[in-house]
């Protein structure tokens, strides 16, 4: 349900942002990536081979919560909802999309750059939402900002997040959580670097905690 990836995503605080294009790779990653403490992923429809590599994550990863990102359009919402992913993320929010998001029953969380955003994201009934590029719009500064016309609204910075900015980023109330790359690097996961992926997964596990 909606609420319980909000919860999961409470609790692990980084939602590492996956770009792959085969699925050998892509179920090693993911499985490294929960192993060491990141048991939720992203898998964006930056590839033409993604929906596949998504549905075939989500069948070998039963363990994993794998939602899918870069949905730009209703068509690629229903489609990653038919290919099993647990939630949907957005870079940005149309009314189109917001529409077809709220239709659909599927968790889904819609981008936001600024307060327009984030009023057309609660007139569809979204208060958790992303924020992107969180490094360019001033990422903390941003969200706590946004969290005087919108006390209710959570966070989830995506866009130049860090390691070493993960701690500060999460500090802020508002926040619910920080996705990005760094964790699987293309570099890494196409040379088959598992056991780099495994260090800056703990690594990012750790940074959550502290
Ligand atoms: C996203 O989809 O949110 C971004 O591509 C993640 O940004 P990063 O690659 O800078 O982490």
């Amino acid at each position: 349900s909606r609420q319980s990836i909000i919860d999961q995503l409470a609790q692990v605080r980084v939602l590492p942002i996956l770009v792959a294009d085969d699925v050998e790779q892509a179920i090693r990653c993911v499985t490294t990536l929960a192993e060491n403490g990141l048991p939720a992923v992203e898998i964006t429809l930056r590839t033409p081979n993604a929906l596949n590599v998504l549905r075939e994550v989500v069948n070998a990863c039963p363990g994993v919560t794998v939602g899918a990102g870069t949905i730009l359009t209703a068509a690629q919402l229903a489609a990653v909802k038919e290919a099993g992913a647990a939630f949907g993320i957005s870079p940005g929010i149309t009314p189109a999309l917001a529409k077809a998001a709220a239709e659909s029953g599927l968790p889904y969380f819609p981008g936001t750059g600024g307060a327009s955003d984030v009023m057309l994201a609660l007139e569809h009934g979204f208060d958790v939402v992303k924020l992107f590029p969180s490094d360019v719009v001033g990422s903390t500064k941003m969200a706590k900002a946004l969290g005087g016309p919108f006390p209710d609204v959570r966070f989830c910075l995506t866009g130049g997040v860090t390691l070493e900015s993960t701690p500060v980023l999460l500090q802020q109330t508002n926040v619910l959580c920080v996705g990005g790359s760094w964790m699987c690097p293309a570099n890494l996961i196409q040379s088959g670097d598992w056991a780099a992926i495994a260090q800056l997964a703990a690594a990012a596990a750790k940074a959550a905690e502290a």
